[in-house]
């Protein structure tokens, strides 16, 4: 056993950690990602430890610019982080050293790495957060754009994988948009929930006699607010579980808008095709364009998944206060992002790109009877039938058009009025594809009005 050289907690050991405890304990290969917020971070605390009078200007000025150094050197990517220093907040502790000696001391000054790295974490999800609703902006954006040039095209609505009816492609995508703008939401709430600051906190429980304005750092590091209760502010990762939940769910919408793409441009339906660059071909199979791109923002969703399910079983049984269980938040934090940011720029690309098939989407939807609810309604305005009458009425008349292998629409008005006598001729209005969408003009229904005034409501959000 080597004797200690730690300079930073090493003071009551005796020997040195063993390369075994290193490969578990350290951090630095994944929290250098930190570098940034630490030095911000470190920045900030110097300037808020300049006024409590325990740096005096001259060492406030020195270590401002070596910490301006050390920022240089990991924005160009020359900073050399190294495993002999554990973590990211001692690495960066240790080049403040090489430049300021002992003075760099000084700057753990009342504070802990527990409320250190809370703070670099919340700093890191804030930034990411603003990043993922700029994207999923950008996706609305492209949405708006696609449901404006295609507002004709009828397609079949599905219920049960089955056609049930008629809906306009504008109003499929416009579902897409609520989908993410409900997205955005979570996240903007989120950056309400985020915006207290843990520095300040110490270890556990506040700070002592050093007079640090919590307030003042607050601000300074961009927050809105310090957190209330120290305790809380060292062992809080909530933050982290809401941003991975928010990410799980838009990773879900993801994963159905891919799916009904992947199915769509597949030989039964022939919707839409995706373009070449977002496909890959068979290393056998000569004809073969596979929808690569999209499969894999479907399985992608489930990495995501299973950030957010390590950080809930992490946390379940935590006792209060700090523990290192808790430096096991990162990994999947950064990898959950890495993916979502990819997600984002691919869907938008995927949406912006796909060519649609007008007629295969019209063709379909002559098919499965989409219009008898049209059908049914009919009977309701036009006789004394209740609805639940009507149902039934029309649930016969697709029978006969089932046994003669027809569509409602090719039904002649006698085999109409063999079931129903009452039926009259204006029935094949009804149910034609264009009157049962242009018929849904319910507010948010797919008539061509709703689409256009959902879309101006849509503009007016992003
Ligand atoms: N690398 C640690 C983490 O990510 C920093 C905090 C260490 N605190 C401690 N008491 N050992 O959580």
């Amino acid at each position: 056993m080597k004797k200690t050289t730690n300079l930073v907690w090493g003071g009551r050991f005796e020997y040195d950690s063993s390369d075994i405890l290193k490969r578990i304990n350290n951090s630095i290969s994944f929290d250098y990602n930190l570098a940034h917020q630490d030095i911000k971070l470190n920045k900030q605390y110097a300037k808020s430890l300049f006024k409590a009078k325990i740096l005096s200007m001259n060492e406030l000025k020195k270590i401002n610019a070596a910490l301006d150094d050390i920022q240089q050197e990991v924005k160009k990517k020359k900073f050399k982080f190294s495993d002999d220093f554990e973590d990211i907040h001692m690495n960066i502790e240790m080049a403040l050293r090489k430049r300021v000696g002992r003075l760099a001391g000084k700057l753990h000054t009342g504070k802990s790495r527990n409320d250190q790295v809370a703070t670099d974490v919340k700093l890191w999800t804030k930034e990411k957060i603003k990043n993922v609703i700029d994207k999923i902006k950008k996706i609305q954006k492209t949405i708006i754009k696609k449901s404006e040039s295609n507002l004709n095209v009828i397609m079949p609505g599905f219920t049960h994988s089955q056609n049930a009816q008629p809906i306009l492609y504008s109003h499929y995508l416009l579902s897409f948009f609520e989908m993410f703008e409900r997205d955005k939401k979570r996240a903007k709430q989120l950056l309400e929930n985020i915006n207290e600051c843990p520095l300040g906190s110490g270890a556990l429980a506040g700070t002592n006699f050093y007079e640090i304005d919590r307030k003042a750092l607050a601000k300074n590091l961009g927050f809105k607010k310090p957190t209330e209760n120290s305790l809380d502010s060292v062992s809080d990762r909530d933050f982290v579980i809401e941003f991975l939940s928010l990410l799980s769910i838009l990773s879900m919408h993801f994963s159905r808008i891919s799916e009904d793409f992947i199915i769509w441009s597949g030989s039964a339906y022939e919707f839409l095709k995706f373009p070449d660059n977002l496909c890959t071909g068979s290393s056998i199979m000569p004809q073969k364009k596979n929808p690569d791109a999209a499969e894999l923002v479907r399985s992608k969703c489930g990495r995501i998944y299973s950030s957010l399910l390590n950080l809930l079983i992490i946390q379940k049984g935590l006792p209060s206060g700090y523990s290192k269980d808790l430096q096991e938040d990162k990994e999947p934090l950064f990898d959950a992002f890495r993916t979502i940011d990819l997600l984002l720029d691919i869907v938008n690309e995927m949406i912006d790109s796909v060519t649609i098939n007008k007629i295969k989407m019209y063709d379909l939807s002559k098919k499965g009877h989409m219009t008898a609810t049209d059908l049914a309604d009919w009977i309701v305005k036009k006789t004394n039938y209740t609805f639940r009458e009507a149902h039934n009425i029309t649930g016969k008349i697709v029978l006969i058009a089932e046994k003669k292998k027809k569509e409602l629409s090719e039904l002649t008005l006698q085999e109409f009025k063999l079931v129903e006598p009452k039926i009259s001729k204006d029935i094949f209005n009804y149910v034609s594809l264009e009157n049962s969408v242009s018929s849904k003009n319910s507010y948010g229904g797919t008539n061509i009005n709703q689409v256009l005034k959902a879309i101006k409501r849509a503009k007016k959000k992003i």
